[in-house]
């Protein structure tokens, strides 16, 4: 009889143990996997410093390509055409937004980046989307949370592109 609570003990002991090596593994396994997951959701945006009405630095450093940044602009990509006319784009747009004929005269690259990466800074109402930005957000399916809608290389691309429209 003396064997016998020793090994229930002894059992119990190993079954508790492998119970938390198993729970630890678990919840473990859910720490990595939330973790993995926000940090994927949730690439860090890159600081940006807003002087007045501009931001002077490009986003990470990025060389902007204007040639992908009209393809940006002028697809559903951007969805830019929803609100503003596109000079030499010929479909279908939305009269919400001013025209961005002579934009790049108007403004300078500075200018418009933060009107790209967030133009709520300047007019807290507009309805032109936040494009370089994550919080503060309503309503965003979870499988895109944490997600901006241009990332770093597309703002540049985009604003590269706008600097030419004279
Ligand atoms: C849902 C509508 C909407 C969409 C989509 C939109 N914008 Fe705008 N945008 C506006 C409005 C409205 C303004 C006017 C400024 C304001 O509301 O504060 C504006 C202003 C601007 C300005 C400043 C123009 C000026 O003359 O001062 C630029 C540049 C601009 N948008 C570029 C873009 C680009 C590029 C895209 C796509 C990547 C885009 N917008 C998408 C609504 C929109």
């Amino acid at each position: 009889m003396q064997g016998v609570p020793a090994q229930c003990l002894k059992l119990s002991g190993s079954a508790l143990k492998s119970l938390a090596f198993l729970m630890s593994g678990v919840l473990g396994c859910a720490g990595f996997f939330v973790s993995e997951s926000v940090s994927a959701q949730n690439p860090k945006l890159i600081d940006y410093q807003i002087s007045a009405d501009s931001v002077f630095e490009p986003l990470g450093g990025r060389v902007g390509v204007a040639s992908r940044g009209a393809q940006i602009v002028q697809t559903r990509n951007g969805q830019c055409t929803l609100c503003h006319a596109i000079p030499g784009f010929n479909g279908q747009v939305g009269n919400l937004a001013p025209l961005l004929e002579g934009v790049g005269a108007r403004l300078s690259a500075a200018q418009l980046r933060l009107r790209i990466i967030n133009s709520s800074v300047l007019n807290p109402q507009t309805i032109m989307p936040s494009y370089y930005k994550v919080e503060g957000l309503v309503s965003v399916d979870p499988k895109w949370s944490g997600l901006p809608l241009m990332n770093e290389q597309q703002i540049e691309d985009v604003v590269a592109y706008l600097v030419t429209l004279k």
